[in-house]
């Protein structure tokens, strides 16, 4: 029984079964919060897909609703890929998504809701003279795709960008319109970037520099970045970059062009992808989705009948204390799922040990946690490993003078299955520190077809901070943020002895040369309701 499967998380939004991906057109509409999805109706693979569903009032319980768009179209036949709402001021809704059409060309097309007085918005109207946009001369049939939410501009026009790649210089073009049916290309494209392939679900919005607001996606002008995001089909990983936007050519340019997109940071350097934000006007904050897909074989997931999950959305903010990235962090409604808690304070882990922490059940948990590792280990250190990388060097098992130290969780009483997320510090014979925030999969399972791989990268640490992390745990997915958010890391993994009441959770220190003193405040958490709406027949 595929709802039985151990796997399956108990408070992220995945669907009863079968395959889903990308978030698409996510918004908040008279008292609702709608979220559609790339699903595929027939199977637990990617194919045939529709935009599924679903509503929420928090972001966290969540109701199925019927498909808002199927397959019924020349011009979407062979999917109705993803795509991107804009709420107008007039009160109508445009929903832009990419079809693929009988021929697999790469078109966009428009959609609306039927009734606008129904805040479920469970019928859709695909607009009569789709496709609105054809791919464009010099642009390749099937590089052509997920509109972006479109802006709107002082000369009173709107703008939507999609990605593209052009040789292999991945790109978004830029469109203007006055209705959402007859476009104009502009000249120049948004950016480009050479050698990052083609750019999925590119994202574009600004962030306050100045307050801890979001802001909605036409906002321009004094205390405003704007963040630049593509999904590399490449690589499959979501990249971002901060830089100004001018709205007069049209054109964004990084801050620092040696982190420009797709070279530079990521949202997330574990299992994430085809992300997308959405300003949310009920709590005045920008909310970002993103897929975070199987680590395990197809195979395991036909078994299992179900493939994929979505992180729980993250509230993004402009990290005005670095000035150079950007902070996520789970929406506060999950913490209503936060059932009983229990604190440590001051634990010492010594060098080369591992410390039970006894919370009991530890499959759902939310855990917060601070290091701080001894000051005179610290200072004595005259040099400690300065080429380290969280994916190359060793994982939590490599042992160095400052780290790793951390957690390990979904782990067995004997640790014969452990996830480790934890911090590796370098220094360099300046002194100068590099902290390394990274997660370690490789003896996660026992299992052989599952993906074991190292993640991270650095994390900023500012003079005066302590170490800091939180991690919701969740059966089969593991999320990670530290210092705030600067750096996040989603991991996937499938135990198969860490689980039910046998899933437990450590803190572990592997360092040679240094203990660290932590304290921690752990929460179970409860499961999410995710469930059909009550009494619809047509599900
Ligand atoms: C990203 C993506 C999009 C496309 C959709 C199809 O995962 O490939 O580019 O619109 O998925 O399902």
């Amino acid at each position: 029984n595929a709802m039985l499967s151990w796997q399956r998380t108990s408070y992220h939004f995945q669907p009863q079964k079968n395959w889903m991906n990308d978030p698409n057109g996510p918004m908040f509409y008279k008292g609702w919060y709608h979220f559609f999805y790339q699903y595929n109706p027939d199977a637990a693979v990617w194919g045939n897909i529709v935009w599924a569903h679903a509503v929420s009032k928090d972001l966290i319980h969540w109701l199925y609703l019927p498909f808002a768009m199927v397959s019924d179209h020349w011009y979407d036949i062979n999917g109705v890929w993803s795509g991107s709402a804009t709420l107008l001021p007039d009160g109508n809704i445009v929903m832009l998504y990419t079809g693929s059409t009988n021929e697999s060309v790469q078109v966009q097309n428009l959609a609306y809701p039927a009734n606008l007085s129904d805040p479920l918005l469970i019928d859709w109207v695909k607009y009569s003279g789709n496709p609105v946009l054809v791919p464009p001369p010099g642009i390749g049939l099937k590089d052509y795709r997920d509109p972006t939410t479109a802006w709107y501009t002082p000369d009173r026009k709107w703008r939507v960008t999609i990605g593209s790649k052009v040789n292999t210089t991945g790109t978004s073009l830029v469109y203007q319109t006055e209705d959402f049916i007859s476009y104009e290309l502009m000249d120049g494209v948004l950016h480009a970037v050479p050698g990052t392939g083609m750019w999925e679900c590119v994202d574009f919005y600004p962030v306050s520099t100045i307050g801890d607001i979001g802001l909605d996606t036409s906002v321009i002008g004094a205390g405003v970045k704007h963040v630049l995001k593509a999904s590399l089909d490449d690589d499959k990983h979501d990249y971002y970059a901060l830089g100004t936007y001018d709205e007069e050519t049209e054109s964004w340019t990084p801050d620092n062009p040696a982190e420009d997109v797709g070279i530079g940071m990521r949202y997330d350097y574990g299992k994430y992808y085809a992300s997308k934000t959405f300003y949310d006007q009920n709590k005045g904050r920008r909310v970002l989705w993103g897929w975070t897909g199987e680590t395990d074989s197809e195979a395991a997931d036909i078994e299992k009948g179900w493939a994929s999950v979505q992180t729980i959305p993250r509230v993004v903010l402009f990290d005005n204390k670095t000035g150079s990235n950007l902070l996520q962090w789970p929406v506060e409604e999950v913490e209503s799922l936060r059932l009983t808690s229990k604190d440590f304070i001051n634990v010492e882990v010594g060098a080369g040990s591992v410390v039970p922490l006894d919370v009991g059940t530890a499959t759902q948990l939310d855990i917060i946690a601070e290091f701080e590792i001894d000051e005179e280990a610290l200072e004595g250190t005259m040099e400690a490993d300065v080429g380290y990388n969280c994916s190359t060097s060793g994982g939590a098992a490599g042992r160095g003078r400052l780290g790793p130290f951390g957690l390990l969780v979904l782990a067995d009483e004997s640790l014969s299955e452990q996830t480790t997320v934890y911090f590796y510090i370098s220094k360099g014979i300046d002194g100068n520190l590099t902290t390394f925030f990274c997660s370690d999969e490789s003896r996660s399972s026992k299992a052989n077809d599952v993906g074991k791989q190292v993640y991270g990268n650095t994390v900023p640490v500012l003079n005066g901070e302590k170490l800091s992390m939180r991690l919701l745990v969740d059966h089969s997915i593991v999320e990670s943020f530290a210092q705030g958010g600067r750096t996040c890391i989603t991991s996937r993994v499938y135990p198969t002895e860490a689980i039910y009441g046998a899933a437990r959770l450590f803190l572990f220190n592997n360092a040679t040369g240094a203990s660290v003193i932590t304290s921690l405040k752990i929460w179970k958490m409860n499961s999410a309701f995710i469930r059909p709406f009550p009494n619809d027949q047509r599900i």
